[in-house]
């Protein structure tokens, strides 16, 4: 075991107070102490998520007492060093998972949290990308949503971080996807398994005469009364966010309102209606229920993570050539 104080320093990003992003700097701070049961590891990739822009709102600033925050959430790394107790990782082990504090040189986390082994044929920035909204999509449509084999699945929202991972996850469990995004990105969301797909800008959804088993909305862009005109009896709407309002002009008030009339519908509409509006990273991400063809090898779980056509997420190579920062898209999240 080798033992780390917490007296070195480290540099990360860092939230002082609320504001834009570009209140955001680059810092040096105490790099974590090991824990018992958990592992430091060396950051080499981490990714971009909207949830990172909680650490900038003023409720967060309330809640963290008014202290500086690191912010980042998804990582991909080495393991530095491990905890006395730890038993499923060891130092150099490649990993990826979520915490809080990702964009730094190291994350310390528990080795029962959400992480886990890298695939050898996944590299470290495609990982980086995956755990936050792979996890939002697989506990929407699985655990939220309860999918089943053959369903009629609508996704409002497909082609970002949420709803690439979304498409094709409910695709490995059978369901017939129908995926709503833009022109640019018809293509592309067919190519990772939407049986069909319809543009926003040509077509109203809740207007082409078709109803589904179970509507996954990350775009969150229609009231629930259009919602539920596709929703067939008994049928399950998830909501998962705001996408397709909260980047615009008083776009904050309105994803809350959105939040709030999908939480009234969950109580009106019993447990069919379900918000999901953060994925739970608490625990190492479950395979349970995992669908058919998914199982536990190496293999197989590479090709259950690979992001293939991850749009959403926009990856920052920490240690890559020259501190290189790839975007999957030009726009800010
Ligand atoms: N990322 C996460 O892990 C995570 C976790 C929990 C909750 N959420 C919430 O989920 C939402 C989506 O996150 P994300 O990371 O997936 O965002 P994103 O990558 O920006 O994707 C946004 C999606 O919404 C679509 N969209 C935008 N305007 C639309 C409209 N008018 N009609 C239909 N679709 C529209 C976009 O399609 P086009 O690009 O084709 O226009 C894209 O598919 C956010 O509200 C976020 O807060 C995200």
């Amino acid at each position: 075991m080798v033992i780390v104080s917490t007296a070195v320093k480290m540099k990360a990003v860092v939230a002082r107070g609320p504001g834009s992003p570009a209140a955001l700097k680059v810092e040096e701070v105490a790099r974590p102490a090991v824990p018992d049961d958990g592992v430091l590891v060396r950051v080499r990739a981490s990714s971009v998520n909207t949830v990172d822009l909680y650490a900038l709102t003023p409720v967060a600033h309330l809640v963290r007492s008014f202290k500086p925050a690191v912010v980042g959430t998804d990582f991909a790394g080495t393991v530095e060093a491990i905890g006395r107790a730890v038993t499923l990782f060891q130092r150099g082990d490649e990993v990826f998972g979520g915490v809080r504090g990702a964009f730094a040189e190291y994350v310390c986390i528990s080795e029962q949290k959400a992480v886990v082994r890298k695939p050898a044929g996944v590299s470290f920035e495609q990982a980086a990308t995956v755990v936050v909204a792979g996890s939002t999509a697989l506990q929407a449509l699985r655990d939220h949503g309860r999918i089943k084999h053959g369903q009629r699945v609508l996704i409002n929202g497909a082609s970002g971080g949420v709803g690439t991972f979304a498409v094709q996850i409910a695709r490995a469990f059978g369901a017939q996807v129908t995926a709503v995004c833009s022109s640019r990105h018809v293509d592309v969301v067919r190519s990772i398994g939407a049986a069909r797909v319809i543009d926003y800008t040509q077509q109203d959804f809740t207007q082409a005469g078709q109803r589904y088993d179970l509507m996954l909305d990350v775009a969150g862009n229609r009231s629930w009364s259009d919602c539920r005109r596709v929703l067939d009896r008994g049928a399950t709407y998830v909501g998962v966010g705001a996408a397709g309002i909260q980047h615009s002009p008083g776009g904050g008030g309105r994803a809350i309102g959105h939040f709030l009339n999908v939480r009234l519908a969950s109580i009106g509409g019993g447990r069919n209606v379900v918000a999901v509006f953060i994925a739970s990273l608490k625990k190492r991400p479950s395979l349970a229920g995992r669908p058919s063809g998914v199982g536990t090898g190496e293999a197989r779980d590479r090709e259950a993570i690979r992001p293939r056509r991850s749009l959403g997420s926009s990856r920052v190579p920490v240690d890559g050539p020259r501190g290189r920062q790839d975007r999957d898209r030009g726009r800010p999240q």
